[in-house]
């Protein structure tokens, strides 16, 4: 704590946060595996047996209809052949984008481990048993306000939005196999995916795989 710029001894916010210190972390060596679902999956665990919190939370990006881009964290559900997947409610933000544009970007980064993973595609709709399965592993009450479903509206009424939560809650309580229609996961197929190791001498290692029918081609890229 000691090293860390405190605030007050800089006249101005950039002043400090041009001293705060970036990332040191060591740089191990690593082959890629032949798909980046496996390196992918060999960072996560890495990730999680360092007891990172939350290795699985990435940043979602999309556009809306104007081209402006949003960004928001979530939690990634599985990776399979497919690509990397995610759920959430289709008429939030981000499903009414990925909606019209079914294209997406997922950013991870473990900054104890100096890595991040960038993964870039279209973006596909899982069937009825997916998100089914997806929904009900959820805790009671997180399926009851995930189905209350008025996601990043504005919160006029919070008595409101309170009897809502409660009648869902009795409803899911009465009935555990209950799926909102619009609870959807999602799937970005993968396109390309960029993983990123730091290195203290900044010689960060990159490599990026892309898809090539049904093979994945890698290149190092500078850093
Ligand atoms: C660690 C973390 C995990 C989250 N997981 C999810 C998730 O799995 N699905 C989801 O819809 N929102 C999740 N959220 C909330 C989103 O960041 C966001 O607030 C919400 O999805 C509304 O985004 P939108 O208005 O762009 O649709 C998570 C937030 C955090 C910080």
């Amino acid at each position: 704590m000691s090293e860390i710029a405190r605030r007050g001894e800089f006249p101005d916010t950039r002043g400090w946060i041009r001293a705060l210190p970036a990332s040191s972390a060591p740089a191990p060596r690593f082959e890629p595996a032949p798909s980046p679902q496996e390196t992918f999956v060999g960072w996560l665990t890495q990730a999680a047996e360092a007891g990172i919190a939350e290795p699985h939370a990435a940043t979602l990006s999309t556009v809306d209809p104007a081209g402006m881009p949003d960004a928001r964290t979530l939690l990634i559900k599985d990776v399979t052949d497919e690509g990397w997947w995610f759920s959430g409610d289709d008429r939030s933000p981000k499903g009414r984008q990925l909606a019209a544009t079914p294209a997406a970007a997922l950013t991870v980064y473990w900054r104890e481990l100096g890595r991040q993973v960038r993964v870039r595609g279209p973006v596909l709709v899982g069937g009825p048993e997916v998100r089914a399965r997806d929904f009900r592993e959820r805790s009671v009450f997180a399926r009851a306000v995930a189905s209350t479903g008025r996601q990043s509206d504005v919160l006029a009424d919070p008595g409101e939005y309170e009897r809502l939560l409660r009648e869902r809650l009795t409803a899911l309580e009465a009935d555990p196999a209950l799926v909102p229609e619009h609870w959807t996961a999602w799937c970005v197929a993968a396109e390309t995916v960029e993983f990123w190791q730091s290195d203290p001498g900044r010689r960060h290692l990159r490599y990026r795989y892309r898809r090539s029918g049904d093979r994945w081609l890698t290149d190092e890229l500078h850093p």
